[in-house]
């Protein structure tokens, strides 16, 4: 974790809190330039001071963007892709576990349109930058272990009257691990790694706002968000060559997707058609 990775250029989305600051401030203090996507002005401002401060890195950039916005991200990588600068690592970790039911303006289901539809869109627009930096570039995506509770579902937008952001969430970083797998199948021969990860329970401003009575009965027990960003570092920094395309890691390691009781395996099949999907609400070409 010692390693000097100075000509790196790295984008953390959701880097003002929690695992993303973490994550952020790692990479920063490898040398490597970092991008703080943030949606809040002044949260991403007090980060990209603390984090410079706390590295002396000075090449750390705020940029402002709700990633639950299709518009945004696609105006936000128009901008960044006149820098002409290749992307090295895209950390996909911005995500939320809202409990109610929330509507974008863009008229999409608000866990499912930050934690899913952002990510995708920004890492298919993000490709050519990626492409740019192969055959070192890297995605890593922050999944939960949430997601062994439930198979992938063509469902994104939970149907169901009775809406459980719980249970949207587990769904949601499920569609993650599966967009991995996929994403490596088909973009490996471009020089990209993609990988998936659970951080582990970590302390967090997300968990203390989403699951409170969680946070509450685990205060003091849960780790840092510095151990939860430790394998977003360790995978950023790891040669390529040492990792698996598409898998999903745990703790420095590869864990399985599934677990054996879960049968959940087999729900994988319908990442296609799940991926048709997505690329017509992001309005991508098919
Ligand atoms: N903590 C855990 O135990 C745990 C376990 C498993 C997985 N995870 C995953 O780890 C990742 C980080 O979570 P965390 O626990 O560190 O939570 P957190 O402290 O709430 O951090 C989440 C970050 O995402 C940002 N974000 C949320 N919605 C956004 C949007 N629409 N546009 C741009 N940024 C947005 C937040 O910005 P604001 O500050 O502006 O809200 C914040 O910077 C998430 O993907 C989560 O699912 C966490």
């Amino acid at each position: 974790m010692q390693v000097k990775i100075d000509r790196k250029n790295c984008i953390v989305t959701g880097a003002n809190s929690g695992i993303g600051y973490a994550a952020a401030e790692g990479l920063a203090s490898c040398g490597a330039t970092v991008y703080l996507i943030c949606r809040n002005k002044e949260r991403g401002e007090a980060a990209l001071s603390k984090i410079q401060s706390a590295t002396g890195n000075t090449n750390v950039h705020l940029e402002v963007l709700d990633l639950s916005s299709q518009s945004e991200i696609k105006s936000f990588v128009s901008r960044f892709a006149s820098k002409d600068i290749p992307v090295h690592v895209l950390v996909n970790n911005a995500g939320l576990l809202e409990t109610k039911r929330v509507t974008t303006s863009e008229g999409f289901e608000m866990n499912f349109a930050v934690n899913v539809l952002g990510t995708y869109t920004m890492t298919e627009l993000m490709l050519p930058l990626l492409e740019k930096a192969a055959p070192d570039a890297k995605v890593i995506t922050v999944s939960s272990g949430g997601m062994y509770t439930v198979p992938l579902t063509t469902d994104l937008q939970y149907s169901d009257e009775k809406f459980d952001g719980v249970v949207q969430y587990a769904r949601n970083k499920r569609v993650q691990v599966a967009l991995t797998e996929k994403w490596a199948e088909m973009y490996t021969n471009k020089g990209i790694g993609f990988y998936s990860m659970h951080p582990g329970w970590a302390e967090t401003p997300g968990i203390a706002k989403s699951l409170p009575g969680f946070n509450k009965s685990f205060s003091g027990k849960l780790r840092t968000s510095a151990e939860g960003a430790d394998t977003i570092i360790w995978l950023a920094l790891q040669p390529k060559e040492n990792l698996v395309p598409g898998a999903l890691y745990f703790d420095r390691a590869e864990a399985p997707k599934h677990l054996k009781l879960a049968a959940t395996a087999q729900s994988h099949a319908v990442i296609d058609s799940i991926i048709d999907n997505l690329r017509s609400m992001a309005a991508l070409p098919q």
